[in-house]
C-alpha cells in the first residue's frame, strides 16, 4: 500500500497514521481555563524537544473547527502541566478524553485528584508519577493543531518509581497508545547500548545523548 496523503480521504489517512506510529507516549494535559474550570485530556501527538532548556511539545486538534479546551486554556493562560499515565490511571485517562462542555471538569468526571502545582495554576494529577509544569514558550498552528510548546518550569518524579537517578521503567509502568482502541504495556523491556565508534566520527563538543 503506498499511500499519496494528497488524495486521501481525511479519515482514513488519520486512522492509518495513528495505528502505524506507534507506540506513543500520552500527555496527559491538565489546564486551568479563565473562568477557573480544571480541565485535564490526553494527548499522544507529543513528545520532548530539549532537554536544556527542558521543552515538551502537544499538538491539540479542533473540533467543530473550534480548537480543543486544552489549547483554548493553555493559549489563554500560557500555563499548562503534562502528567504520565500509567497503567493504574489509563482507564481514568479514558474517561478524561470524553467529550465534556468546558464548563465540567474532567478531574471530577474521571475521579482524579488535584495535586496543587508549585510554578504553574493548573493542578498536576495526584495519581500520576510524572508531571512537568509547562509555560507556553510559544505555539504553531498546522492546519486544524495547535502545537504548544512548554518550558518546564518544574518536573515532579514521585521517589517510588526512581532508581539511580532515573525513572526506572519496571516502576512507572508507562501506557502508550498504539492506533485504533490499542493500548501498549513498558513493561517487556530490553537493554541495548549505543555501538562505540572507533573509526571516523563526529566531533563531540559535549557528551553525546
Ligand atoms: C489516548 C488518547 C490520545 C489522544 N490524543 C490526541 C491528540 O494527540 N490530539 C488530539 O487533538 N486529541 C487527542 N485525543 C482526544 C482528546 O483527548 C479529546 O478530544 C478530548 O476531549 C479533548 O479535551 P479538551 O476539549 O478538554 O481539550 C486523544 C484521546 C485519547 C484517549
Amino acid at each position: 500500500m503506498i499511500v499519496d496523503p494528497e488524495t486521501f480521504d481525511e479519515d482514513e489517512a488519520y486512522r492509518l497514521m495513528i495505528s502505524a506510529f506507534v507506540p506513543r507516549p500520552i500527555a496527559f494535559v491538565s489546564t486551568r481555563s479563565p473562568e477557573g474550570v480544571d480541565n485535564c485530556a490526553p494527548f499522544s501527538f507529543a513528545m520532548g524537544v530539549s532537554s536544556a532548556p527542558m521543552v515538551l511539545a502537544v499538538s491539540v486538534g479542533s473540533r467543530h473547527g473550534r480548537p480543543k479546551d486544552t489549547a483554548r486554556n493553555i493559549l489563554e493562560t500560557r500555563e499548562f502541566v503534562v502528567n504520565l499515565v500509567t497503567e493504574d490511571i489509563a482507564e481514568r485517562m479514558n474517561i478524561a478524553s470524553g467529550d465534556y462542555a468546558p464548563e465540567v471538569s474532567e478531574f471530577d468526571e474521571a475521579g482524579l485528584t488535584r495535586a496543587p502545582s508549585l510554578a504553574v495554576r493548573p493542578p498536576r494529577i495526584a495519581e500520576s508519577p510524572v508531571n512537568f509544569e509547562c509555560r507556553l514558550l510559544q505555539h504553531v498552528v498546522v492546519a486544524d493543531n495547535t502545537v504548544c510548546f512548554g518550558a518546564v518550569v518544574r518536573m515532579h518524579v514521585a521517589d517510588e518509581v526512581l532508581a539511580g537517578g532515573v525513572v526506572d521503567p519496571r516502576r512507572l509502568r508507562a501506557v502508550g497508545r498504539l492506533g485504533y482502541k490499542y493500548y501498549c504495556r513498558t513493561t517487556d523491556v530490553f537493554e541495548m547500548v549505543r555501538p562505540r565508534v572507533t573509526g571516523p566520527k563526529a566531533a563531540r563538543p559535549t557528551e553525546a545523548r
